[in-house]
């Protein structure tokens, strides 16, 4: 057998097993693992390093519109320039639709923005904005059929929150199609009444994000999506949970037997609401939706990574410059926190996070780290077993990880578009330093050598988990 590379000395792990083994890779994909492959093209040395499928941020955003006068501060370039350093090979950002627009045209606009500027994989999910007839009823089906094979829906925001009669109506087509359906669960009138009341009182600054859409505003969305869904007999992923409270509504609904999955974010585990109670719009930089909790919410959702209640551990990558008018700082934003853009980058931070603070203090294994940052990611969405495991007929979508580097975040060590990172000053032991995207270095030793363009789009199948509990 011949290889065009293999990775030799390093410690392999997948979502179940961890070994030592080389690893040979030939046409971008990887073709055997044992010991003495022989030679090769290329002999990577991966001695002290462990070897791990590439991340996969199954929610980031990436240059949607964010309103009059905002701009998203990541490119596709820029975005999945910061993922590979990171230590990802692919990342599922959104297409996104407004009201009135056909999704097949939204999805080739996506495209358009995303051609030839990935410097690693992409797939889309969509956003239905619209829930009209023409879009559930041809629109939707056939996106499915071409790959499309998962879409989020919002109960909050303004153009963009679904009635519960418009909920219905998607988990419908997602029965029907076999898509994943993703929900942003938060309750949009109690946003709204609790926003009225706050700035009729004076209550502007920015740390009244989180006042304004406070736990039960989560809990109530959380049990509300999965009793829809419950009646529609759908599986469902919640999003960016932030809390107990909303993780139990979904601990619940399984202990019913219902396929609801969770999903959370390090926003959730590293910064709490005191974040964004800074100075002069300092607290902007924190604004994200949900809002960051408190310690024990903290808790409440390592435990719930720990139990399996949330499969999944993305960024919800959504960056916007700090200082810049058309970011946090933009001038309807300083007249209140109504106006500050919502999202946060993490997407070249998530992993490192994890590892550090999961794997490295005890509180999840290797192999939890694998699986809630690829494998599961790859499962949930349709992609595997090409993406997310390292196996002899998967993609070669590889990072190396120095285990023991020491590392302090700072804004000066990222690759993104945003002038910012919400988690400045905290020190993380293991790095990723290589990242390898269907066989081919992308970030090498701390060094970018990938090619603009490299990154392909890729269709994905239905989701494993997806599949309704009754026919
Ligand atoms: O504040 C957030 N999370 N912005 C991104 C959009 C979303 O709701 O995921
Ligand atoms: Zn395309
Ligand atoms: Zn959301
Ligand atoms: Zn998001």
């Amino acid at each position: 057998m011949t290889f065009d590379t293999i990775i030799r000395g390093g410690t392999v792990a997948t979502a179940s097993d961890t070994f030592s083994c080389e690893v040979g890779i030939a046409g971008g994909r990887i073709t055997a693992l044992g010991a003495n492959l022989g030679t090769a093209a290329e002999i990577v040395d991966a001695t002290g390093l462990l070897v791990l499928p590439g991340g996969i941020d199954s929610h980031v955003h990436i240059s949607q519109p964010s309103g009059p006068g905002i701009v998203m501060a990541d490119d596709f370039a820029s975005a999945t320039r910061s993922a590979a350093f990171g230590g990802n090979t692919m990342v599922l950002p959104f297409a996104m639709q407004q009201k009135g627009e056909s999704l097949r045209e939204v999805v080739k606009a996506y495209h358009k923005k995303a051609d030839g500027q990935c410097y690693i994989d992409v797939s889309f999910h969509l956003i239905i904005a619209d829930a009209s007839d023409a879009v559930l009823g041809q629109e939707l089906p056939a996106l499915v059929h071409d790959g499309y094979t998962s879409f989020k829906v919002f109960m909050t925001y303004e153009g963009l929150a679904l009635s519960d009669m418009e909920m219905l109506k998607v988990m419908t087509v997602a029965r029907e199609t076999g898509a994943m359906m993703m929900v942003h669960a938060e309750n949009y009138d109690a946003i709204r009444f609790l926003t009225d009341r706050l700035e009729q009182a004076g209550k502007t600054e920015t740390k009244y994000h989180g006042t304004s859409r406070p736990i039960a505003v989560e809990r109530e969305a959380t049990h509300r999506a999965i009793s829809l869904a419950e009646l529609i007999d759908v599986p469902m992923m919640i999003v960016h949970v932030s809390n107990g409270q909303a993780r139990d509504e979904i601990a619940r609904a399984r202990r019913r037997g219902l396929k609801i999955y969770g999903e959370t974010c390090p926003q959730y585990l590293m910064l709490t609401e005191k974040d964004m109670d800074g100075l002069n719009m300092e607290g902007a930089k924190y604004v994200c939706s949900p809002p960051p909790r408190d310690k024990e919410s903290q808790i409440a959702c390592w435990e719930g990574l720990q139990q399996g209640i949330f499969s999944l551990f993305s960024s919800d990558h959504c960056p916007f410059r700090y200082d810049d008018p058309q970011g946090k700082l933009a001038p309807k934003g300083k007249t209140s926190f109504r106006w500050v853009p919502n999202g946060i980058p993490g997407v070249e931070t998530r992993l490192p996070i994890l590892f550090s603070e999961g794997v490295g203090k005890g509180r999840i294994s290797l192999n939890e780290f694998v699986a809630l940052t690829a494998t599961n990611h790859a499962r949930t969405y349709g992609l595997y077993p090409k993406k997310g495991t390292i196996a002899v007929g998967a993609d070669a979508d590889i990072a190396l990880w120095d285990p023991k580097r020491e590392v302090t975040i700072s804004q000066s060590l990222m690759h993104g578009g945003t002038d910012y990172t919400p988690y400045e000053g905290i020190k993380v032991t293991g790095w990723p330093i290589s990242t390898m995207v269907r066989g081919k270095f992308v970030v090498r030793d701390g060094e970018l050598v990938g090619t603009l363009g490299a990154g392909a789009y890729v269709p994905r199948e239905k989701s494993e988990l997806a599949k309704p509990r009754t026919a």
